[in-house]
């Protein structure tokens, strides 16, 4: 059976393509998601996407990812650096997830340095910009692989 990611954007990712487009880059939330569905295909995954500028409802898709999604990408935008509820929703499920940002997170402002989610996640990837998402899905083709 195919593995199934899920794939979770955070506040503020709507607008990609039109906001900070020095810092994020030209491409649309929609042309990633595309992007990102045409590199899962090439190792044999699937993957859905979801986009919230609501906390709540992004703790809602990883309680009910539970049982349906082998990997969960996640970028959690503005609430890496203060949600324990994405962190803890993470720990809830148990799903191996994968922590990603456009930007190098650690280049940027001292608030943006701390992450929540990077202690519960597989691994994070920082600074790539829509390959970091790729890159993601590739780690989790390799995860795969290793496994078999
Ligand atoms: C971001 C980095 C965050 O600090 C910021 O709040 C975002 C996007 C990134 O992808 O680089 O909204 O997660």
């Amino acid at each position: 059976m195919k593995a199934h990611i899920l794939v979770i954007h955070g506040p503020n990712l709507n607008l990609l393509g039109q906001r900070e487009t020095s810092v994020y880059g030209t491409a649309s939330l929609k042309e990633i998601n595309a992007l990102i569905k045409t590199e899962a295909e090439k190792y044999g995954l699937e993957v859905s996407t979801f986009q919230s500028n609501y906390e709540g409802a992004l703790v809602e898709a990883i309680q009910e990812a539970k049982g349906k999604y082998d990997f969960i990408i996640i970028n959690p935008a503005a609430y890496t650096h203060t949600s324990v509820a994405l962190r803890d929703a993470i720990l809830a499920v148990d799903i191996p997830t994968i922590e990603i940002h456009l930007s190098n997170i650690y280049k940027r402002e001292n608030f943006r340095h701390k992450s929540y989610i990077s202690g519960v996640a597989i691994g994070q990837i920082s600074g790539f910009g829509v390959q970091s998402y790729l890159l993601a899905v590739k780690a989790v083709a390799e995860i795969i692989k290793q496994k078999r």
